[in-house]
């Protein structure tokens, strides 16, 4: 069967209720279809020398984030840390971590940012504090009983044994979720609750100060100009009362779940959380032009995804059903179709993402046999990688990323081609699930290496001190040697490359009236190619099977790889064409 795109037309269109968001004007609001580029700040570009990046490094940087066509970026915690969780450990809200710089240089990068026409995002923790928190060390001091402990979750351990944890619940990063303190008067005592490390307890949502402290911390930052937040696991902030055991209830990661299976876990996506999200978007519609906030939710199915972005709640929600979805067609298909009917059911733009700071580097994931979800490190060891197939696929995935309606996210460095760097010696691993997994996991590391930016040796441009980066410490993860090919200066003359198909699909995106927000129509192909037709005019077929296929009638805009002899589409290829308007 060859591919009819004329058949678009008629073609059955996929779900698309009308907006519940939309601006006064009746125009689609920016983020409805929003590119975010997401700055992973230590690891973006480092000012000072010192081998971490910061918001110096970060404002020198601006226009090359401009000049790639996105709408806004989205910076990964910048507060004071004592970094036992690269910043995910926050010990003041309402400051910048003074290696990374000062609240006067964040004023003045969120001020270049919207000089430059970025919007900027924000990265809020609110499920947990660092234990260096004033309000922690306030806990502790204060001891059981007490006022200041009821902000956090300290519990006597269990009755039947005090020097057992109160019950069965798990650190994401290993071990028990579960520490012991030992109370002012020497003895050991209470337990307190931490879904991540000891370092990050977390905090207790029925508490009034802590839904007023938060509430404060995004005004203080929206009153500096912040667009918008994404929310560091939105869905664990609400814990069932009396914390019960789990019993065997895992994390919920069955994509392939379906709504009815779904059962309240103790932790995890409990129906109360949605409360303070109708509380904080109130928070951000207060603003004249209204703040807008992501979810990062690992949750059981795109139905429970879907409600974060219900009507007066949150804006929109990372869609990591795709993420995790293997470079299948069937499966990228069937994800595609219950995301965007999901999402239409509740009137929010769905999102698209390949790839983050806590998950394996696409190039790599697809570098593997996609028989198993791969998401971390961890699950591509051992297996058989071939990294030009990744690479390949991976040109392919952003075309198909960025052709699918609503908005997407680009993680810093894919433009790049960068792969997840699969060696980094085990005396410089920082992610805390290589010690709480007892070196057993090797963690999220390998994707959070510097960034490449120029020359043939490492530091690579990342170091910027004294314009060359002469005399500048180490980068805090060790570079690659053979990373010269992935700088952008490397790149950037290169019209085959990965960052210039990505420069070309951004700006083809804000020009096309087609892309965006919106719907698609899914135009009949051959098994294992993905092809889908977007009004006015616009067709973007993927290629995932082994075989060349022909291509629909169409102007070709925009293609992830050469065509074969015959303008056939091969393998692990994509393509847009336009199509004429009549
Ligand atoms: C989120 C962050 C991750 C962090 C964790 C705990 O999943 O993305 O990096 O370790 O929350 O805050």
């Amino acid at each position: 069967m060859t591919i009819s795109a004329q058949s678009a037309q008629s073609a059955q269109a996929a779900t698309l209720t009308q907006a519940a968001d939309p601006a006064p004007s009746g125009v689609s609001p920016w983020w409805r279809s929003a590119v975010i580029y997401q700055v992973y700040i230590r690891s973006f570009a480092d000012g000072d020398g010192d081998g971490l990046g910061d918001i110096a490094g970060l404002r020198a940087k601006l226009g090359y984030i401009a000049g790639l066509g996105v709408d806004a970026i989205w910076i990964n915690p910048w507060y004071p840390s004592p970094m036992a969780d690269a910043g995910y450990d926050v010990s003041d809200y309402r400051d910048v971590e003074p290696r990374f710089g000062t609240l006067q240089d964040a004023e003045a990068l969120i001020r270049e940012a919207h000089d430059l026409g970025l919007r900027v995002l924000l990265d809020i923790v609110p499920n947990h504090t660092s234990d260096q928190h004033p309000w922690f060390q306030a806990a502790l001091a204060a001891g059981p009983g007490s006022r200041e402990r009821d902000r956090y979750l300290f519990r006597a351990g269990r009755a039947d044994d005090p020097a057992l944890p109160p019950n069965d619940w798990l650190s994401v990063f290993g071990g028990p979720a579960w520490t012991q303190v030992t109370e002012p008067d020497g003895r050991l005592g209470e337990w307190y609750l931490h879904l991540f490390a000891p370092e990050q307890p977390d905090v207790n949502w029925n508490d009034p100060d802590v839904q007023a402290d938060f509430e404060a911390t995004l005004r203080f930052w929206f009153d500096r100009g912040v667009d918008g937040f994404r929310i560091d696991v939105a869905n664990s902030l609400v814990k069932e009362a009396g914390l019960p055991d789990l019993g065997g209830r895992g994390y919920p990661e069955r994509a392939e779940m379906v709504a009815e299976d779904w059962v309240e876990h103790p932790h995890w996506d409990r129906s109360e959380v949605h409360e303070i999200y109708r509380t904080w978007r109130r928070v951000a519609d207060a603003y004249p032009e209204p703040r807008v906030f992501v979810a990062e939710a690992w949750v059981d199915s795109p139905e429970r995804l879907a409600r974060y972005v219900r009507n007066g709640e949150l804006h929109t929600a990372f869609n990591f059903d795709f993420l995790r979805a293997p470079w299948d067609a069937r499966a990228l298909r069937a994800t595609i179709d219950t995301t965007l009917a999901e999402h239409a059911a509740v009137g929010a733009p769905p999102t698209w993402v390949l790839s983050n700071h806590d998950v394996a580097r696409h190039v790599s994931r697809y570098a593997r046999p996609q028989t198993a979800p791969l998401r971390s490190l961890d699950d591509l060891i051992g297996l058989p990688a071939d990294l030009e197939t990744g690479a390949r696929r991976a040109r392919a995935a952003a075309l198909l990323m960025l052709a699918l309606p609503g908005g997407a996210y680009i993680y810093q460095g894919e433009e790049l081609g960068l792969p997840e760097v699969e060696d980094l010696p085990a005396e410089v691993l920082a992610d805390p699930t290589w010690e709480r997994s007892g070196h057993t996991q090797r963690g999220r590391d390998g994707c959070r290496v510097p960034i490449p930016w120029e020359g043939d040796a490492p530091p690579f441009g990342f170091s910027m001190k004294g314009g060359d980066g002469a005399g500048a410490a180490p980068t805090w993860l060790p570079q690659p040697a053979d990373w010269g090919r992935y700088t952008v200066q490397a790149l950037d003359g290169d019209p085959e490359s990965v960052l210039a198909l990505y420069r070309a699909a951004l700006r083809l995106r804000r020009d096309h009236p087609a892309l965006g927000d919106g719907t698609l129509h899914w135009l009949p192909a051959p098994d294992g190619v993905l092809a889908f037709a977007r009004d006015p005019g616009f067709v973007c077929v993927v290629n995932l099977s082994d075989n060349p296929i022909p291509l629909p009638d169409g102007t070709v805009m925009l293609a992830s790889g050469p065509l074969t002899e015959g303008q056939r589409l091969p393998g692990d290829t994509a393509i847009w064409l336009g199509l004429a308007q009549g």
